[in-house]
């Protein structure tokens, strides 16, 4: 799987998705809030069925809008009928450390046959528990681990050996890239997937060596 993008921007992830190095999206409402989405759950809708398609038959994750249990139910099955490549976005707990989120995680992968990411998730132990709970993904915010003073790279090491040892479905999704280096370096520590900023996949692609050396091809054989 390797690379998803971190991105509600359709024309940033068509210009990827041309390029055959997208396996997925990823978005959530700031990020929705940041590119451009009006509108409430039709705005919603309409930006999330076309970015579906221009990656489809590759995920895109959706987050719900509330945290009461009903409604992210509710919003799940809605999510799941605009295409058949979405995930539903569900977060490890509420605002306040409210803890109905597993059940509800649960229900949608096991009686609603719905994939899940469970999102917001900043250790190992919370990333075993939602995939105890059934998960198909748990979200990883490595960078914002890294933010915190704590060292994301054993967070994710941590979390692929108890799904590995336990044998669990669930895949690591490393989110919330800062520089270009987590990239690699979280797919090495063991996370199956990094859903990478598009400003950030352009500067794995351009090297300044690389520039230098195409520019002298390019005047070389001009002579
Ligand atoms: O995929 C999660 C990500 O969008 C969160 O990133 O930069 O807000 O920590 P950030």
């Amino acid at each position: 799987m390797a690379i998803f993008i971190d991105s509600g921007d359709i024309k940033e992830i068509e210009k990827f998705a041309k390029m055959g190095i997208v396996r997925g999206v990823t978005t959530n409402p700031s990020l929705l809030l940041k590119d451009g989405v009006t509108g409430g759950m039709n705005g919603i809708k309409k930006r999330m069925v076309a970015i579906a398609k221009v990656i489809h038959p590759y995920p895109l994750s959706v987050e719900v809008t509330s945290n009461e249990k009903d409604e992210m139910l509710l919003q799940a099955k809605q999510f799941s009928q605009w295409a058949d490549n979405i995930a539903v976005k569900i977060t490890i707990h509420g605002p306040h450390g409210e803890l109905d989120n597993l059940e509800v995680i649960h229900l949608l992968e096991k009686k609603h046959d719905i994939r899940v990411n469970v999102t917001a998730m900043m250790n190992a132990q919370q990333c075993f528990l939602a995939a105890l709970a059934g998960a198909t993904y748990v979200s990883l915010f490595a960078g914002r681990v890294n933010d915190m003073g704590y060292n994301s790279v054993e967070e994710i090491k941590k979390t692929r050996k108890l799904l590995d040892d336990f044998g669990l479905k669930a895949k690591i999704i490393a989110a919330s890239t800062r520089e270009v280096l987590n990239i690699v370096e979280w797919l090495h520590a063991g996370a199956h997937i990094v859903t990478v900023l598009p400003k950030l996949l352009g500067g794995m692609i351009v090297h300044p060596y690389s520039k230098l050396t195409v520019q002298q091809f390019l005047a070389d054989a001009k002579t």
